[in-house]
């Protein structure tokens, strides 16, 4: 099938990507300029794995990148939107790219096509998004408007894309429903994956995946709702970990206790620093927003958001403890990517960090595997970036763990010791156990487990023992 996806970003590129791979031939627009010059230069502007494999595969042949998006719309029989759904100042999802995506379509409606929502957005858009079409001009009857929700993460965008737990599809009619589970078929039936060239399968994947055919409206509250959920686990285990922290318990230990229950699962009850990226804080307040407008005040909402954001300054208060003073004191930091795997720092604990260890007075010198390209442009001048871990290391006071990347969990630890001017390190993202540590001689502090000491420091200011819950 012949379809364009309008917003060649994070979601739009891997789409476009996958659904070439999935035969189809694919029109990626955009309206970045400097982008699609960099697309159609064989450049790839994410991080994110498997994804140059699959346009150095397809481009200029199941792939094709424009600007203009009415030729693109015109030519297909199915317009993705997968532009960008920002906050507004009041938590709102922005739905002007939206909009504006909606309008241009409306002058390429001249033979039947559907037009699917790929962006997170507010339940009711897919109906703003046929008014918009048809007050435009279009004839009603030669289009129909979807609701097709993306569940992939960043990171493992491309295996999510191909494997993913379900595939949910909002419609409104049959003729609709027909040219989605056409779309989809190759993962539906199987078929991709007998084809020895498809990406391989995670482990976890259960193939192949379900489809669940829903009305436009509950597919929009699907994406909503299942993104507050998935945030509200994580804010839930940080809540618990504070809790551990004051009674000297070990929330991985209450993890895997509480995760062993199929009824709540091990996944998402990862302790840290808390959540970001460019969705779930963003994805959290529209929904509250939205819920709102509805007539319902979700209160349950706010509180995620406040655990999340407390997070964080629990961390830095951990820091505080364990350091004394932070003016004037040399720190390392591994990690600015909002998680591990990809180069987005989109409200990022992480950076968020390393601007209040900035004001508190701190010199950072920062490593991270994939996005200090893009954290240049936000920390410079004011953090010196590494090429290495080590490097990162180097001389400083401590080292603070701020992203989970795999590399991060597998260091040489006798190198770094040696490295650091003292042996501590601050892990916001509990990658090593804490006896291990100390057998390797670092004070060793993380999120919801005892600290592990090799120093004694001032009664009373052991950091597990100083947060007042
Ligand atoms: N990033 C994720 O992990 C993820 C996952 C699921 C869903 N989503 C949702 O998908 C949507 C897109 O997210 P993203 O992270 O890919 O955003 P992004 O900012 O990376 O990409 C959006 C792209 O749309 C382009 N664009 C904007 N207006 C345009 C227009 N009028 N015509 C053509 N191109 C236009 C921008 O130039 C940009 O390249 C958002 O609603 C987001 O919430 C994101």
């Amino acid at each position: 099938m012949r379809i364009a996806v309008v917003g060649s970003g994070y979601v739009g590129l891997v789409a476009g990507a996958c659904f070439a791979d999935l035969g189809h031939e694919v029109l990626l627009v955009d309206n970045d300029e400097a982008k699609l010059a960099a697309l159609q230069n064989g450049e790839v502007p994410i991080h994110e794995r498997f994804l140059p494999e699959l346009l150095a595969r397809h481009r200029g042949q199941k792939i094709q990148f424009s600007g203009d998006l009415q030729d693109a719309a015109r030519a297909s029989q199915a317009v993705f939107i997968a532009v960008g759904t920002p906050p507004t100042e009041t938590g709102d999802a922005d739905l002007s790219y939206v909009e504006s995506v909606a309008r241009e379509i409306s002058g390429a409606v001249e033979q039947y096509k559907v037009v699917v929502e790929k962006s997170t957005v507010p339940v009711y858009t897919s109906q703003w998004v046929r008014t918009i079409i048809m007050r435009n001009g279009a004839d009603p009857a030669l289009f129909d408007v979807a609701s097709n929700p993306e569940f992939l993460r960043e990171g493992t965008a491309v295996t999510d894309f191909l494997y993913p737990d379900r595939i949910v599809i909002g419609v409104e009619s049959d003729r609709c429903a027909d040219v989605l589970r056409e779309i989809y078929v190759p993962l539906t039936s199987g078929s991709y994956y007998r084809n020895p060239t498809a990406i391989p399968r995670p482990d976890r994947a259960q193939v192949p995946p379900r489809l669940i055919v829903t009305s436009t409206r509950s597919a929009e509250l699907i994406k909503h709702a299942s993104n507050a959920f998935l945030a509200m686990k994580i804010s839930f285990i940080n809540a618990v970990a504070s809790i551990c922290e004051a009674v000297n318990a070990n929330v991985q230990q209450v993890c895997d206790g509480i995760g062993a229950d199929s009824r709540i699962g091990t996944r998402f009850l990862n302790p840290g620093i808390g959540y970001g990226g460019s969705c779930f804080p963003k994805d959290l307040q529209a929904f509250r927003s939205v819920a709102k407008e509805c007539g319902y005040e979700f209160r349950l909402l706010d509180e995620v958001i406040r655990i999340n954001e407390e997070q964080r300054h629990r961390f830095l208060r951990k820091v505080r403890g364990v350091l004394w003073t932070l003016r004037g004191k040399r720190l390392g930091v591994l990690g600015l990517a909002f998680k591990g795997g990809t180069d987005d720092i989109r409200e990022s604990p992480a950076l968020l960090l390393v601007q209040d260890l900035l004001r508190e007075g701190c010199h950072i010198c920062a490593y991270d595997p994939a996005a200090m390209g893009r954290a240049k442009e936000v920390l410079q001048p004011g953090v010196e970036f590494a090429s290495d871990p080590y490097e990162a290391a180097n001389g400083a006071d401590a080292v603070l763990i701020l992203t989970e990347w795999e590399e991060f969990s597998a260091l040489d630890l006798d190198r770094l010791r040696k490295l650091l001017r003292y042996p501590i390190i601050l892990d916001g993202r509990n990658l090593y156990d804490p006896a291990v540590m100390a057998a390797r001689g670092f004070s060793y502090h993380s999120v919801g487990r005892p600290s592990a000491l090799t120093e004694d420091l001032p009664a009373g200011v052991r950091p597990e023992k100083k947060e007042r819950l």
